[in-house]
């Protein structure tokens, strides 16, 4: 298999859905690579693996060390780098944080959350070579200052407002439209309006593709699931059990045995 790109990615849509998981390691990516047509390193890490409250903490830094070790586990998936809170705040700031993006990791485009408020900024990006995945409806990093995360496309008015985003910032040079949290009916919308590939999370199954975090999706990720995940694996409790057996093996000495012995 040969490595997916953007343009591969762009042809796929209304042909077939684009898959789409989060990794941050180097061994779940590999996991992931040549079966996912496209990996997100997602900010959710700050939640999932740094256990904190929300996204909104997340650094460059941290957010580069991540994609780094994704891009040296998988050489085949198309990685998307999502932007921290932060590190979009002017255009210029999101260009010099993006050019850092290409030339420190493999990542062949990054995401920004927001609306028509954001076309300037992917417009400079774009026009610096630099590929922009835009994300409309609900934005994790908006957790704050909207006190929660909310459910997007409700009423006809709504609907309006995200297809004129989608509009713009595919005007603006948007390489794809993330959809999250928001109605099917919308998702559908916006993805029948717009050239570009949509991917959803909790946005219904009209999207072009789907994304899911990989610690919802493989039921690592306890401390709360949303109507959207499907669990694919009992991550968790699996672990536990196998732990449970070690620590009652190493407790009876019945760990290591012979055939673990030198
Ligand atoms: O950070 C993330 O994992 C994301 C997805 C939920 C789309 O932005
Ligand atoms: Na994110």
């Amino acid at each position: 298999e040969k490595k997916v790109t953007l343009a591969t990615i762009a042809k796929m849509k209304g042909v077939e859905p684009i898959t789409m998981v989060t990794a941050y390691d180097a061994l779940f990516a590999q996991l992931f690579d040549g079966e996912v047509e496209m990996i997100l390193v997602g900010d959710s890490l700050n939640m999932s693996f740094l256990g904190k409250e929300d996204t909104l903490s997340a650094t460059m830094d941290q957010m580069i060390y991540h994609t780094q070790a994704v891009g040296n586990g998988a050489k085949k998936a198309c990685i998307v780098f999502d932007m921290p809170f932060g590190s979009y705040t002017t255009a210029d700031i999101a260009l010099e944080n993006a050019v850092r993006v290409y030339r420190e990791t493999e990542a062949q485009a990054v995401k920004i959350e927001g609306g028509r408020e954001k076309a300037d900024i992917i417009r400079l990006l774009s026009e610096n070579g630099i590929a922009v995945v835009a994300h409309i409806g609900l934005m994790p990093q908006h957790v704050r200052s909207e006190g929660g995360y909310k459910v997007r496309g409700k009423d006809e008015e709504d609907i309006k407002r995200l297809l004129e985003d989608a509009l713009e910032l595919q005007a603006a040079g948007a390489a794809m439209i993330l959809v999250e949290g928001m109605k099917a009916e919308a998702a559908k919308a916006v993805t029948e309006a717009v050239d570009v590939p949509t991917i959803g999370i909790g946005a219904g199954n009209a999207t072009d593709g789907q994304v899911l975090v990989w610690s919802d999706m493989f039921g690592f990720f306890e401390a709360f699931r949303p109507k959207f995940v499907k669990q694919y694996c009992n991550g968790a409790e699996e672990v536990r059990e196998g732990l449970d057996k070690y620590i009652e093996e190493v407790k009876s000495r019945a760990f290591p045995d012979d055939a673990h012995t030198y």
